[in-house]
């Protein structure tokens, strides 16, 4: 049996019907902790094979023996986000550790380059990507600086190989920049009441979702797996081993920092 990075703690995950936050949930609650888990649908990856329900991704928390709150509505409300931390907090005791994982590139590609784009793609992208995270930290933070620790982890993207050359994905690699420059402001910040704040830039992950988009789009062909060091794209466990090692005390020295795990 794995060690219990986690043991005693608590996290939130959004995104959490999702291909990497679904396996964030489960790798954390084999970590030892109680998970809340939130989704604005957690069905909607079953439209591309992925879990049909939110009581699936729950019982990936209890299998392991921890508890779990299961929360679904949009993280861009800021009213939903703070019920559901005061709900988590309620539930477990405390809020350790959060995870952003909420969003994707949303938006169709073909209309997703930087000259033409339209404004209401850019909302729904920056509310989905970065105002999720920037809600739930104004709202996590307070409770964490309370117990005097916790840790953040948002999943950002744009680094490497994924950053398409044609232009496209415009508005969502700047929501995702968003997320990594106010990942720094954060840590430093609150680095002070010894909380930590760390980003994971995740490579191509194959999830039912972006693997059928990235038929769409041309990505994810053979020369772009060719590209990747490691000569495979990504798996959603291979995210939620670091957002393990960044949740965790093994990274108790480690803050305002991106990596990325893209295969090199
Ligand atoms: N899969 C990849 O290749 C890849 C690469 C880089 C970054 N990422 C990032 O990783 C994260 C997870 O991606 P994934 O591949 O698991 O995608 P996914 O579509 O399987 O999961 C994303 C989940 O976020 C939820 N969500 C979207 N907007 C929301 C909102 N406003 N409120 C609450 N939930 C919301 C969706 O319902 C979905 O369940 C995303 O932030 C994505 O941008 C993914």
């Amino acid at each position: 049996m794995e060690s219990q990075t986690l043991a005693g703690r608590a996290a939130i995950v959004t995104g959490a019907g999702g291909a990497i936050g679904s396996a964030i949930a489960s790798r954390l609650a084999k970590a030892g902790a109680d998970v809340a888990i939130v989704d604005r649908d957690f069905t909607f990856t079953a439209q591309w094979g992925g879990h049909a329900s939110a009581s699936e991704i729950a019982a990936l928390v209890t299998a392991a023996g921890q508890r779990v709150v299961v929360a679904e509505g949009d993280a861009a409300d800021r009213s939903f986000v703070e019920s559901v931390v005061a709900r988590a907090e309620r539930a477990f005791d405390r809020v350790d550790v959060l995870v952003n994982c909420a969003g994707g590139a949303l938006t169709p590609a073909e209309d997703s380059f930087a000259s033409t784009i339209s404004d209401a793609d850019l909302e729904l992208l920056f509310a989905a990507n970065y105002r999720s995270t920037v809600n739930f930290c104004q709202s996590a933070v307070p409770r964490m600086r309370a117990q005097g620790s916790g840790s953040v982890v948002n999943i950002t993207s744009g680094v490497g190989h994924l950053v398409p050359r044609d232009g496209s994905l415009a508005h969502y690699l700047a929501a995702k920049a968003a997320v990594t420059s106010y990942t720094v402001s954060l840590a430093n910040e609150i680095g002070q009441y010894g909380i930590r704040v760390n980003a994971v830039s995740p490579g191509l992950v194959m999830g039912p979702r972006t693997a059928a988009q990235a038929a769409d789009r041309g990505a994810g062909r053979e020369e772009a797996r060719e590209r990747v060091a490691l000569r495979r794209f990504g798996d959603p466990d291979d995210i939620a081993k670091v957002v393990e090692f960044f949740a965790g005390d093994l990274s108790s020295y480690v803050t305002g920092q991106l990596l990325a795990v893209t295969g090199g």
